[in-house]
């Protein structure tokens, strides 16, 4: 079914050896990704040679696949060897996918290794099959990126020349008469279709162009091929040439396409801002996905030096201006595949859906209203309001149910807003539209929070059996990814409004749970929300306005360096560098904080709705972090840093003594 990667240009025999352990002969370049997608049973074969006393040195193949769903969803077999289906037993699962439960977890671009049997690879020609197994009524194939053999020692065998990365620019329209790419987009528009690939799939009522994206671009954008959209157009029980049309039409939309089916769409990296604002959905790709947090921690502080001596205050000092986009992080954000509803509204909800408000602010999104931030702003706040509406009421009555199908439901609902969001801010380019409203703080961003509330905890979806693919550590990845997708596409920009766009203190607790649930801390992806914490408020508005200002009492506060809960967060750091940040951090946040009159911090009137951080986070809120002077003493803090902190404390304390606050 694989769409062949432009005929090889020659059929030579490609030698390559010198830098690898063993020399390797290719019969041209194989080409990559292999997508292996269609019904149950459907295989992709790759010849390779290999040359005298090579073959039995081999002792794993090691894979890199794309939409790795479940486990035994693929099998692979080499030569006349048995198939070996991949499960979480069958193969070693690497970072960072492991930790979030390997095959069938959150991540399902997966690194896996599987061991061979001595002899299963032979000298001379080798035939690699990978087979799709069948449909769980959601995937319909995969793709495996990248593949090599390993020696006992785990060193590469096959050469990064025996390779060739498919152009999606080369495809072409399997149809190129204007009649079948018309009866493309009315098929993609209005064919009436089946939920899945499975037998006796029922009929739905939402079309292709109500889960994606109205018009397909983000089939075009994301260059989902036309054996995966023929494949998946066959899923949904239309004919092979109704596919071919769709395809046809998907791919001769005049529509840019920068972004990959596996690179998580606005993954951060280095190069984000210098690309242009439409590229920004593609993401910095898998390649600045990190195998560890640590790698985060130099991006924070700048290039150059290495190691603690590179930590200063500037990451976090409260007026300045972290590029979250930038900074790569260790956590993958879901592709698009993960974006996509499983249901739709009108299908999980029926005429209650079509009559709801969540239903007709979207179709009615116009145009005109969208032309100012302001306007986009208040388009997607009501539109986020009316989601509440409509889903909360039934959320109560749902979840006594409790089954997997109603998780589904909801869950689905707020994938379909935010794919609409996305639809929505590409058809009418928006994300630049936010420097006029941010005072050019940042250069591109998504005027709502649309992101953070496609967490599965915003509908109270369990932490259980009931939750995401029936694991608390699933859901948990979930709420992880779209509070992080939140936090690269708006964190504010320093004009935060109340809890808007982010409970910050609330989001620190999220780290806590996620990392309880996975065994692996991410200090370095946790220090960067604290910086776009401290750096929530306007650097003109004082702590008089506790919604926009600078509230320490409201927020993420130093003392997240030192608190018990924290320690094993914060360990993996270091001593040397842990202490650096400590010291800068606490650094940052006094400097700001003792900038402002004492009396600014106690306005009248506010007294009375005096904030309460959520229980299990009072440690780090609250702002009173002279309490906690002799742990910072113990933590390395330098005595000057702690007298200020002292002396800020006490006169704190005096007044607010007088204020009975
Ligand atoms: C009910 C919502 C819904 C409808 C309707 C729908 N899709 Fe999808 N689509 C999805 C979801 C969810 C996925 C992700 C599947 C996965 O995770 O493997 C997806 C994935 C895809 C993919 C990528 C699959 C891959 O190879 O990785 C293509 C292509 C696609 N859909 C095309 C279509 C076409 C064409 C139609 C209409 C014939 C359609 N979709 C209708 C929800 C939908």
């Amino acid at each position: 079914m694989r769409s062949p990667p432009g005929e090889p240009t020659s059929r030579l025999l490609l030698a390559v050896s010198a830098l690898f352990v063993f020399p390797v002969v290719v019969a041209a370049q194989i080409g990559l990704p292999i997508e292996v997608t269609g019904v149950a049973g459907t295989t992709e074969s790759v010849l390779l040679h290999i040359p005298q006393n090579a073959g039995n040195h081999v002792r794993a193949l090691r894979m890199q696949i794309h939409n790795l769903e479940y486990p035994g969803m693929v099998s692979v077999r080499i030569n006349e060897s048995r198939w070996f289906s991949l499960t979480n037993d069958s193969v070693t699962v690497a970072e960072p996918g492991r930790s979030y439960g390997g095959i069938g977890g959150g991540v399902t671009t997966l690194k896996v290794t599987l061991a061979l049997p001595a002899g299963t690879v032979a000298d001379g020609s080798n035939t690699i099959d990978f087979r799709f197994n069948g449909t769980n009524g959601v995937a319909s194939g995969f793709r495996v990126l990248a593949f090599d053999f390993l020696d006992a020692d785990s060193h590469s065998v096959l050469p990064a020349e025996a390779f060739a990365e498919e152009d999606p620019n080369a495809w072409e329209p399997p149809l190129r008469d204007p009649t079948n790419i018309s009866a493309g987009r009315s098929l993609w528009l209005a064919a009436s279709l089946v939920a899945n690939g499975l037998p006796k799939a029922p009929a739905i009522r939402a079309h292709c162009s109500d889960c994606h994206a109205e018009d397909g671009r983000d089939l075009k954008y994301f260059n989902l091929s036309n054996a995966s959209i023929i494949a998946r157009s066959l899923f949904h029980g239309l004919s092979e040439l109704q596919g071919r049309q769709i395809a046809s039409y998907i791919r001769s939309l005049p529509l840019a396409n920068p972004g990959r089916a596996w690179n998580p769409p606005y993954q951060p990296g280095p190069g984000q801002d210098a690309q242009p604002i439409a590229n920004w959905a593609a993401g910095a790709g898998l390649k600045w996905v990190l195998d560890s947090d640590a790698d985060t921690i130099p991006f924070l502080f700048g290039p150059g030096v290495h190691g603690a001596a590179a930590v200063s205050p500037a990451a976090f000092a409260p007026d300045g201006n972290l590029n979250a986009r930038e900074i790569p992080i260790a956590l993958p954000l879901p592709d698009w595949n993960h974006w996509l509803p499983r249901v739709h509204p009108v299908d999980a909800f029926g005429a209650s859906f079509e009559k709801s408000s969540f239903a007709h602010l979207y179709e009615a999104s116009d145009p005109a209203k969208l032309a100012t931030a302001a306007g986009i702003a208040g388009f997607f706040d009501k539109w986020s309001k009316s989601r509440s509406q409509f889903l909360t009421p039934r959320l109560a009555h749902a979840l006594k149910k409790g089954s997997a199908e109603r998780t589904d439901a909801f869950y689905s609902a707020e994938l379909w807003q935010l794919v609409k969001t996305w639809e929505i801010t590409q058809e009418r380019g928006l994300e630049g539209s936010g420097q006029e409203f941010y005072g050019g703080a940042e250069s591109r961003i998504w005027l709502n929070t649309i992101p953070a509330a496609t967490a599965p905890a915003a509908v109270n979806i369990p932490n259980g059996p009931n939750g995401m693919g029936g694991s608390a550590l699933t859901s948990e990845y979930f709420n992880s990814a779209w509070y992080e997708l939140q936090v690269v596409v708006n964190s504010g920009g320093h004009r935060r409004h109340g809890k808007l766009p982010l409970d910050w203190v609330y989001l620190a607790g999220r780290f806590l749970e996620l990392q309880r649930l996975s065994g692996r801390p991410e200090p370095g992806r946790l220090l960067i929300t604290v910086a776009k914490a401290m750096q929530s408020s306007d650097p003109n508005i004082g702590p008089e306005n506790a919604s926009e200002g600078w509230r320490p009492d409201r927020n993420i506060d130093p003392r997240i360096m030192i608190a018990k809960d924290w320690a094993p967060m914060f360990s993996a750091l270091g001593g040397e560098m842990k202490q650096a940040i400590t010291e800068s951090l606490l650094t940052a946040w006094l400097d700001k904080t003792v900038r402002y009159r004492l009396e600014s911090y106690f306005q009248l009137g506010q007294l009375a709705s005096s904030y309460t951080p959520p229980p299990g986070l009072r440690d780090i809120s609250g702002g009173r972090a002279w309490e906690a002077a002799e742990q910072f003493q113990t933590a390395g803090v330098s005595v000057q840093l702690i007298h200020r902190l002292q002396a800020w404390g006490r006169s704190y304390s005096d007044l607010a003594g007088l204020y009975h606050y």
